[in-house]
Order: structure tokens, then C-alpha cells, then sequence
């Protein structure tokens, strides 16, 4: 397998159907009681700021960003991440991540966080968020929990449990 054919789009609907099978294919079943599909069932995510790559009209690998708050803090949450395995180690997943960075800062969004595997995503401008400043709604590795600053300060503000943006509308 080569890059040669492969291109980056704006996710859209019509791309729905592959992502999900793709999502299936790298987390299986147990993602829907991740700690961040939990976030995400709070609301849609942001389909101008999520991008798939494609290789012979097909979708092989997929970002997806979501707002979410915490405390006085504002963010996009990056994932699911997923690469086709005919496709991994191509550099797809840097790319995409960069794309969703880019995107994310022309939005002005103030900061990117995610659960995943710093020594992966460090090198991509992530550090972790200090034990303790934020909780998720189901158990997660706290090592895991990743920030990128856009606005300077603004990982600072996030505080306690972090829940899709569209849930602080919601009436108690
Ligand atoms: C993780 C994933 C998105 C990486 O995508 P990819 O396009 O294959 O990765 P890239 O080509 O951009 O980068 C490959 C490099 O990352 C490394 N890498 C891949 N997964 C890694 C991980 N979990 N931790 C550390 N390094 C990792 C590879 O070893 C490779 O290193 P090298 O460049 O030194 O050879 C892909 O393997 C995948 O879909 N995995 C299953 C789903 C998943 O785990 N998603 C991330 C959720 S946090």
C-alpha cells in the first residue's frame, strides 16, 4: 500500500456508513462504553472540523472532533482516530491529527484534548493534563488524558467532569 492515491476531505454525512465500520474494526464493541463515547452521546460532533482520507473512492481512515466543557473551560475533544490496517504506518494518523489541529485553531477553538496514547500523540503537540484537574464520565487512564493548547491558558481552565458542550444548554 502507497500514499500515492490517498486524499484528505471535510468529513460528510454520506461518509457515515464507512467510518462506523471503521471505528468498529479498530475498537470493536467495547467503544461504546469508553469514556469518550460517553461524551460524545451527548451531542453531534463537528463535521467541519473532521476529516477522512480516502484511496480508491473508499474511506480508510477517519478524525472526528466534538466540543465539550469543563468547569470554565471551552474544547474540542479529538477521536475516535481510526486507520484501516492495510493502511497504518503511512503517516495517515499524523496527517489527519494535523489537519484536525489546523482546523481546530482556524475555529478558534481554545484547546484539543483526548484520551490516547501520549507516545503517540506527544510528538503531535500534546502533553498531559495534570492528574486531578478533570474527570471523565467513565473510568479512564488519567495518564492518558492529553491536552493541546491553542489559547494560551485555556487547558488551565478546564475543571471536573468533562461533558459534551451541548449539555450545558440542557435545563436541570
Ligand atoms: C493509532 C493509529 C491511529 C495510528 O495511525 P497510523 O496512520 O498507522 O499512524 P502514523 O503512520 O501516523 O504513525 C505511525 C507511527 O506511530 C506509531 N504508533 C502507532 N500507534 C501508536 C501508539 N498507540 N503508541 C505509540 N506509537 C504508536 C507507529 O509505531 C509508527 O511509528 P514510526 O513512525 O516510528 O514507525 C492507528 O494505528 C489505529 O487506527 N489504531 C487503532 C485505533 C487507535 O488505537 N486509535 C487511537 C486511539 S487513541
Amino acid at each position: 500500500m502507497s500514499l500515492a492515491n490517498v486524499t484528505y476531505l471535510p468529513e460528510t454525512p454520506a461518509h457515515d456508513p464507512e467510518i462506523d465500520l471503521i471505528n468498529e474494526e479498530a475498537f470493536g464493541p467495547g467503544r461504546f462504553s469508553r469514556a469518550a463515547y460517553k461524551i460524545r452521546e451527548g451531542g453531534p460532533h463537528e463535521r467541519a472540523l473532521s476529516f477522512v482520507a480516502m484511496d480508491g473512492g473508499k474511506v480508510i481512515a477517519s478524525v472526528r472532533m466534538t466540543r465539550i466543557a469543563a468547569g470554565k473551560g471551552r474544547a474540542l475533544m479529538l477521536g475516535p482516530l481510526a486507520v484501516r490496517p492495510t493502511h497504518k504506518n503511512l503517516g495517515i494518523g499524523r496527517k489527519l491529527v494535523a489537519m484536525a489541529l489546523d482546523a481546530a485553531s482556524k475555529a478558534r477553538s481554545p484547546a484539543v484534548i483526548l484520551v490516547g496514547d501520549e507516545p503517540y500523540y506527544g510528538p503531535l503537540g500534546f502533553k498531559r493534563i495534570p492528574r486531578g484537574q478533570i474527570s471523565m464520565p467513565r473510568p479512564v487512564d488519567l495518564d492518558r488524558l492529553l491536552a493541546h493548547e491553542i489559547v494560551a491558558g485555556a487547558v488551565a481552565k478546564l475543571a471536573g467532569e468533562v461533558c459534551h458542550a451541548d449539555q450545558l444548554a440542557v435545563p436541570v
